[in-house]
């Protein structure tokens, strides 16, 4: 049995099993919703229900209120059909769906960039490569099931001139995969990958000018988005906000600093909060999504694309709508969650 689901205003419709969460039928079908972490922690597929009904399997809270579920907003990645459906998901993109593939890749290099950020350099089977959208992911297919999520920081087109993909991992001491990255994990491992997934990817039928936010590793996904801007001569002005604690943490400061250069409509604003007085650091400090506030007290015209950890993530969200005129569809994110994130209060809808 299956249900139908309509998507407003786009009025594209498609198939969900009765088992089947939406958002898992929507990407089966290629259809363009919004999503993240596809696990109920990050919020990105919440979208409103205008008629039908949903159930909810495990998801955070935080991702979905009470008072939000009250109000007929659903989580797509974790909410499953019991009858004909209509939603509301002004996000939805038109833009070609890649195929999600799975695949074996080999450890190409391991480079530390910081105390905790490793860049893995991913070999692709040969001659192969993967189609993805700049600012895409893959998920790691780990033993026993797991699975770990990694944003691509190097843009599609990179893979012509040196194949393969470029990950940047920071290390989460306790973590299942990142400890084996930063412990065991040497160059020729063999894993097997599965992607591309995520909405998080430059809108270009847009002209408005772009607040880019990252905050540590949420880098990754940014750096390549500004390597497909470069590519493509993409000319929107854009603003990119780097958030460390300390100025390490912006391991690949040069490297921007050197695309600012290049590209006359890129600004880069590298901003830390917790700067000692042998950092000898002279830039921005504090939060870094405060800063784009500072600099950007009217985000009405803008789109922002942030990325990287969920309390920054989820801080811009939150003030750029209340406080900046942002309007929310405008807001793209990949909050970067984690196991610790997936076991904060969460609740599942009775049956
Ligand atoms: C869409 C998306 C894209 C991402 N992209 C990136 C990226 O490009 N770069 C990047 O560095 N990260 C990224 N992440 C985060 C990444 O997927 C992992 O969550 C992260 O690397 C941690 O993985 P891990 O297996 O090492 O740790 P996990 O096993 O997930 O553990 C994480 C932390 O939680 C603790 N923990 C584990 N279980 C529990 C529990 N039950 N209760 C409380 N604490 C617990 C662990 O000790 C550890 O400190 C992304 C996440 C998403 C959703
Ligand atoms: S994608 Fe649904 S809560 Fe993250």
């Amino acid at each position: 049995m299956s249900f139908n689901v309509r998507v407003l205003p786009s009025g594209r419709s498609f198939a969900a099993g009765a088992d089947e969460p939406l958002l898992a039928a929507a990407i089966r079908q290629g259809i363009g919703l919004p999503y993240g972490c596809k696990d109920g922690a990050c919020g990105s597929c919440k979208c409103k229900m205008l008629e039908g009904a949903v159930v909810h399997g495990t998801h955070q809270l935080k991702a979905l209120t009470p008072q939000e579920q009250a109000d007929g907003f659903i989580l797509t990645c974790c909410g499953v059909a019991h009858s004909d459906v209509v939603i509301e998901s002004r996000q939805v993109t038109d833009e070609s769906a890649f195929p999600v593939r799975k695949m074996p890749v080999r450890v190409a290099s391991l480079q530390r960039l910081s105390a905790d950020v490793m860049v893995i350099r991913l070999q692709l089977p040969a001659s192969d490569t993967l189609k993805y959208h700049a600012g895409q992911y893959v998920e790691f297919m780990l033993a026993g099931g797991a699975r770990r999520s990694y944003s691509m920081a190097n843009a599609p087109h990179t893979q012509q001139q040196a194949p393969g993909i470029e990950l940047h991992v920071r290390h989460m001491p306790g973590g299942k995969f990142t400890d084996h990255v930063f412990g065991a994990m040497k160059e020729k491992e063999i894993l097997r990958i599965e992607g591309p997934y995520g909405s998080f990817f430059l809108r270009e039928d847009s002209a408005k000018p772009l607040v880019l936010l990252a905050s540590g590793t949420g880098f990754a996904p940014l750096k390549a988005l500004v390597q497909h801007m470069q590519h493509k001569g993409i000319t929107r002005t854009a603003t990119l906000y780097w958030g460390g604690r300390r100025p390490a943490d912006l391991y690949m400061h040069d490297w921007m600093l050197a695309k600012a250069a290049e590209m006359p409509h890129l600004r880069y604003i590298p901003v830390v909060s917790d700067a000692l007085p042998e950092d000898g650091w002279s830039g921005r400090t504090g939060f870094v999504h405060k800063a784009v506030l500072q600099d950007f007290p009217d985000l009405s015209g803008h789109q922002v694309y942030a990325c990287g950890a969920p309390i920054v993530v989820e801080s811009a969200q939150r003030e750029y709508t209340a406080t900046a005129g942002l309007p929310a569809e405008e807001f793209f994110a990949d909050s970067f969650t984690s196991e610790a994130d997936k076991a904060q209060a969460a609740v599942a809808d009775p049956l």
